[in-house]
């Protein structure tokens, strides 16, 4: 893992808020819609901020991974538990970085009790859910804190798409990666992402680790958004 740019203080005193994992959307109280989100990449983003120097709140939905030491850990279920977890302590974060699959819908009345087979179609009324990432853009408005740094998992026009998001969500950094390619995306110990800045700047990075892809953003946002001085992180970038 590099300790590249940012150094390992990079972070120093700053509040750090990672959001990782999948969420659920209960159907019955035995099945629900998700999607297939490991943690890999928000945990390992929780454990980089850590290492430089950040107190970080980790609020995730369900993984099998454990939380890095020295994290608060969050654990939620629902887009709206994450929701209401991260609304409430993005005020006092400087940095926000959502990493985590969020469903963008929900069932709207879930069944109390199990859904019975019938032999006939099922319907099942799906309503959105809060888009946080929007939210924490809004109640931003033009001040520079909290930092808020996006993910975009996009199948095509990867850039493109995320760059809308970006402008969409008023955020400071987008990080696009290509779902549906090889040793990219869900599930993947690693990630080919195109990171893209408010003012436009583009910068390809080459297939890492999730964890350098953490240790790296951590390091560029350090340099970028938090004004350290930036070191080898910022050569890296481009190569
Ligand atoms: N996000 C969020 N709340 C949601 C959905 C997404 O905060 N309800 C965040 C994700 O954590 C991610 C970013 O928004 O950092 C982009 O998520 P993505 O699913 O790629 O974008 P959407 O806005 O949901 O657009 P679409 O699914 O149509 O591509």
């Amino acid at each position: 893992m590099g300790a590249a740019g940012g150094g390992r203080e990079g972070l120093a005193g700053r509040l750090v808020l990672v959001t990782s994992g999948p969420t659920r959307e209960p159907i019955d109280p035995v099945r629900f819609i998700s999607n297939p989100a490991t943690g890999r990449m928000g945990h390992a983003l929780a454990a980089a901020a850590l290492e430089r120097g950040a107190r970080v709140v980790l609020v995730t939905g369900p993984t099998a991974l454990p939380p890095p030491a020295g994290a608060e850990c969050v654990p939620v279920t629902t887009a709206e538990e994450m929701a209401a977890a991260v609304l409430e302590r993005a005020g006092a974060a400087d940095l926000v970085v959502m990493a985590a699959a969020v469903g963008d819908y929900r069932v709207e009345r879930p069944a109390d009790f199990k859904v019975k087979k019938s032999g006939d179609a099922l319907e099942l009324r799906l309503v959105p859910t809060t888009d946080i990432l929007a939210e924490l853009g809004r109640r931003k408005g033009g001040s520079p804190r909290p930092v808020l740094v996006g993910f975009a998992a996009e199948t095509d026009q990867v850039a493109a798409h995320a760059a809308e998001k970006l402008a969409r969500k008023n955020l400071d950094c987008i990080v696009a990666n290509a779902v549906g390619v090889a040793g990219s995306g869900f599930g993947s110990g690693t990630n080919q992402v195109t990171v893209l800045w408010r003012d436009g700047r583009r910068e390809d990075w080459p297939l890492l680790t999730k964890d350098e892809v953490a240790a790296r953003l951590l390091d560029r946002v350090a340099v970028e958004l938090f004004g350290v001085r930036g070191g080898q992180s910022a050569r890296e970038a481009g190569r």
